[in-house]
């Protein structure tokens, strides 16, 4: 067993992202909700604690808390924001809300730091940190000293060195705040003595032998949509069964240009049954008419599950049904025992009819980084591993308004090209999604000596460390320039392109 670090949830919007820099550091981490009991806590015999932040004051009625026993272990315990005060108040310290607005923080703040405490040992004494908070710190618990101070907030950064103790007001995990991630690492190397023994290398052995074990041999249903995790899933589940994997792929019309193609290419190769469903025409004809996202949405995954089924019933059932659920979507359920229910658009049901025996998740603990890790470590080509996201409804949530196969048909292409042109240009700009968006939006042009008045292709950028939160990429003005000509001149019925340079929040990186 893995030395485990348990990440403590109050609600915050980084917790996960907490959890990704600790496993970067080769440690083994799970997010339980604050209100897990303190002797589940313990019962997993984590070697530190770390206490999220949270949107909460600790002073409001109701406020999430924890069983101040988990102090008391002898456990290391890394609180930060709403983690550090919750800790201060429950140790008899004071925290108080920051009534002036001069005293709140937001965003990047020069601290300074204590290099003689071991969480900041050897890091320069000053440096930039990243502060979301309106409530601070007044007065520490016995036994507490400072370690680092901003401006405002002289208590940014607080330790108990006798108890393993240790509070920051600001936020290590975020890439803003430098030198986050080597406070975290001396946290779980220094304080909380952790050897790093959280390696993929072995991950793939044990869970193909566990798979094999489960499942004997008897028939596995997998539905693949292209993308990382159910990919992933189908090369464990493949290399422990091999043929009893059933892996169905329902193309519903609305992918990327040569994609179902390159995926039928790729399974088709591998050792495990792979049958692929053509249902283009039904997919199209469900859509006419509906222009509203989330009935787009909701028309298509009900659709797309019972696709799913009425091919599993002709291909006469099975025993298990895989599916390709990964860390995030186990913390976002909130369900740290039992499954989680994923449909291959996040609307609808699983084919809750058939009786499978059991689920198998083998990623259900993994990051994506960490699944693609592994899809890399089983040999799976680049194509597949590196792939970005793509939304389940496909091109639909990419066309505004009613989706017809000509429109479908001309941002396959307009999406092609503007790809294409990202890719040949990787060495001047990197982006972590990049797609093109049909806009409803006819706009006259002037082409040769005649006037035009044709669609807008929305170009579509962004650079994030988890999509939660993303920032539309610089892209140089050649790069766009080549893109937009390159479009109009061979896309027929564009005339104009757009390039989007909102972040999220406040839009989202999809359009529907
Ligand atoms: P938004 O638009 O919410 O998107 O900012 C965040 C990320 O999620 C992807 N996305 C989806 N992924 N099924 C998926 O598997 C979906 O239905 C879906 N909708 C959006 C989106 O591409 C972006 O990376």
């Amino acid at each position: 067993m893995n030395q485990t670090v348990l990440i403590i949830d109050f609600g915050g919007q980084y917790s996960q992202l907490i959890a990704r820099k600790v496993r970067e550091c080769q440690v083994y981490c799970e997010v339980l909700p604050w209100d897990t009991p303190a002797a589940a806590i313990l019962e997993k015999k984590p070697v530190g604690l770390i206490f999220s932040g949270g949107p909460a004051s600790v002073y409001e009625e109701g406020a999430p808390t924890v069983d101040p026993v988990l102090l008391l272990q002898g456990i290391p315990v890394l609180g930060i924001c709403y983690g550090c005060q919750l800790m201060v108040r429950l140790l008899g310290g004071t925290v108080t809300r920051a009534e002036a607005d001069s005293a709140r923080e937001y965003g990047r703040t020069a601290t300074e730091y204590d290099t003689g405490s071991p969480l900041f040992r050897a890091l320069p004494a000053e440096g930039i940190s990243w502060m979301s908070h309106g409530d601070y710190v007044s007065s520490l618990p016995e036994g507490f000293q400072v370690i680092a101070s901003t401006e405002h907030c002289p208590n940014a950064g607080i330790a108990c060195p006798e108890k393993q103790l240790y509070g920051l007001q600001f936020h290590p995990e975020v890439r803003h705040t430098e030198n986050g991630v080597e406070m975290i690492r001396r946290f779980l190397y220094r304080i909380c003595g952790t050897e790093g023994d959280w390696v993929l290398s072995g991950f793939a052995e044990q869970a193909i032998e566990k798979i094999r074990a489960e499942v004997g041999s008897s028939r596995v249903l997998l539905g693949l949509s292209g993308g990382v995790d159910s990919a992933v899933t189908a090369g464990l589940i493949s290399r422990a069964i091999g043929r009893n994997l059933v892996c169905v792929y329902v193309d519903h019309g609305l992918m990327r240009k040569n994609e179902s193609g390159q995926i039928e290419r790729y399974y088709s190769g591998q050792d495990l049954q792979f049958v692929r469903v053509n249902e283009k025409e039904r997919f199209i004809s469900l859509l006419k008419g509906v222009t509203d996202p989330e009935e787009k949405r909701h028309v298509i995954g009900t659709e797309f599950v019972r696709v799913f089924k009425e091919t599993a019933r002709q291909l006469g059932g099975a025993d298990y049904l895989a599916q390709g659920t990964i860390y995030p979507d186990v913390i976002e359920s909130g369900s740290a025992g039992g499954h989680v229910i994923k449909s291959h658009h996040n609307v609808g049901g699983l084919p809750e009819r058939f009786s499978f025996r059991g689920i198998i998740e083998p990623l259900r603990m993994l990051f994506k980084d960490e699944v693609r890790e592994l899809g890399r470590s089983l040999g799976m080509p680049a194509e597949i591993v590196e792939r970005q996201p793509f939304p389940g409804p496909g091109l639909a949530v990419r066309i505004l308004g009613e989706v017809t196969v000509e429109k479908v048909d001309l941002l396959r292409e307009a999406d092609a090209i503007f790809r294409e042109v990202m890719e040949k240009n990787r060495s001047i700009v990197t982006a972590d999604q990049y797609f093109a968006v049909l806009t409803n939006m006819v706009t006259v042009g002037v082409m040769g000596d005649e006037r035009s008045y044709q669609r807008a292709v929305a170009l579509r950028a962004v650079s994030t460390e988890d999509f939660m939160t993303a920032d539309f990429t610089r892209i140089p003005y050649e790069v766009l320039e080549e893109a937009s000509r390159r479009i109009v001149n061979e896309v027929p019925g564009v005339n104009r392109v757009v390039y989007d340079i909102t972040s999220k929040p406040p839009a989202t990186v999809e359009y529907e």
